[in-house]
């Protein structure tokens, strides 16, 4: 098979790997990749969004299986287009996308099929919101409706910081079209973690779950990033709180999208908030979440490759999926300052005294400099991932392979799994 990677981030590299390992592939290519996903893919310079030159590259290359990593381009209808010339893509259709691609439309399913949330008010003018924030309880969060590269959602404290986030998303429109409505939800208590369900439009298999860490700095302080690091399994969604997330939040959900005759095909991830009263959807996502695809992959033990096929075909019914019991936990390395402003072009090394350790390195913002070295290219670098038989042996494995790594600059959060740690204190794992 020949499979066409879509993306460049950390993600991206950790879906190629996993492809790579599959008997049913002989070549892999990445649109358009780094040189950390060109040591197992064919890098090919067309961006994520470019889908009339993705389509004909797909084409041309007689593609077997394309795998989306980034959600713009399937909010923008890239899974349609591909299956409409025969190509089989493992996504979500235009319309199914919607529920990561408007807040308002995953919150009026979630209501109609009873899948758990936070109360809820969608608003299309602004003064109409201004008089229900006026009126509310703090805290809440406001959330544009549309896609916002991840901030798009404010927790706000009080009446005047909720005035300030309702006049950057819906009057000066600091994401576009997107803060042309708005959600204004009530603030969620809890722990977070993310679940990852393949489906195929009808039968759903859970990878492990997983945990991300979004604060720039330890103990979750500061501005919100990507995600500076994740660990699975996430013990606070242990096997009970796994099977209710299955019945009330994903099966549902799965359910009512094909019911709503927007049959949802691909991965679809959960954010979730396991509050007192069980499991609640934060929000959904159309594809999988970076970090987190870099610590739930390498745990599981099928053939990505035959899954995803499986999925696209709408053959899941059979699909039997095998979950390593190990932990898997990554750190990422970032440019200093990031999620501000920060410099590139910064020389990474040490990356070479980490081939033939068991430690698993996949590249985000790198690029190669005219020299052929390998530098720093974006805000999030690298993300270094140990795999281990605790979580224990995990963390520490990643941390003394960051030990290892230096660049000038370079950022990464000290206490990765912490909450992981409290859970797990005095047990054996
Ligand atoms: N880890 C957060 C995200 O992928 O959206």
């Amino acid at each position: 098979m020949k499979v066409l990677v879509i993306g460049s981030g950390g993600r991206e590299h950790a879906l190629v790997w996993k492809i790579q390992q599959s008997p049913l592939v002989d070549k892999i290519y990445c649109a358009p990749g780094n040189p950390g996903i060109a040591q197992h893919a064919e890098c090919v310079d067309i961006q994520p969004t470019d889908i009339p030159r993705l389509l004909e590259f797909a084409v041309n290359e007689k593609i077997d299986l394309t795998v989306p990593g980034p959600e713009a381009p399937l909010v923008q209808g890239l899974v349609d287009e591909f299956e409409a010339k025969g190509l089989t893509i493992f996504g979500p259709s235009q319309k199914a996308a919607e529920l990561e691609g408007s807040k308002a439309f995953a919150k009026w399913l979630m209501r109609k099929y009873n899948v758990p949330t936070a109360e809820w008010q969608v608003f299309y003018d602004a003064e109409e919101a201004r008089r229900h924030l006026r009126e509310r309880e703090y805290p809440c969060v406001i959330k544009a409706d549309g896609l916002a590269a991840g901030k798009g959602a404010v927790i706000v404290q009080d009446e005047q910081q909720a005035e300030h986030a309702l006049d950057e998303i819906m009057v000066r429109r600091v994401f576009g079209e997107a803060g042309a409505k708005i959600v204004v939800e009530d603030y969620m208590r809890g722990e977070e973690a993310s679940v990852f369900a393949l489906s195929d439009g009808e039968n759903v298999a859970l990878l492990h779950p997983a945990q991300d860490h979004k604060p720039i700095f330890d103990g979750d302080q500061g501005p919100n990033t990507g995600g500076m690091g994740a660990y699975a399994p996430a013990p606070v969604v242990d096997t009970a709180m796994q099977e209710r997330v299955l019945r009330e939040i994903i099966e549902p959900t799965i359910r009512g999208m094909a019911m709503e005759n927007r049959p949802y095909r691909g991965v679809l991830y959960a954010g979730l908030m396991i509050t007192e009263d069980g499991p609640k959807v934060v929000e959904f996502n159309c594809r999988f979440g970076d970090p987190e695809a870099q610590v739930v992959l390498p745990l599981l033990g099928s053939d990505l490759v035959d899954l995803m096929m499986k999925a696209a075909h709408r053959e899941m019914h059979d699909a039997q999926i095998e979950l390593l019991e190990q932990w898997a936990v990554c750190v990422v390395m970032a440019s200093g300052g990031y999620p501000g402003t920060y410099e590139t072009g910064k020389k990474i090394i040490g990356l070479e005294k980490l081939v033939g350790e068991d430690i698993l390195i996949f590249h985000a913002g790198t690029r190669r400099n005219e020299g052929g070295a390998i530098v720093t290219a974006g805000g999030r670098v690298l993300s270094v991932v140990a795999v281990r038989d605790t979580f224990h042996a995990a963390r520490e494995a990643a941390y003394a392979a960051v030990g290892k790594i230096a660049f000038d600059g370079a950022y990464y959060r000290k206490d990765i799994g912490y909450k992981a740690l409290k859970h797990l204190a005095g047990t054996n794992s």
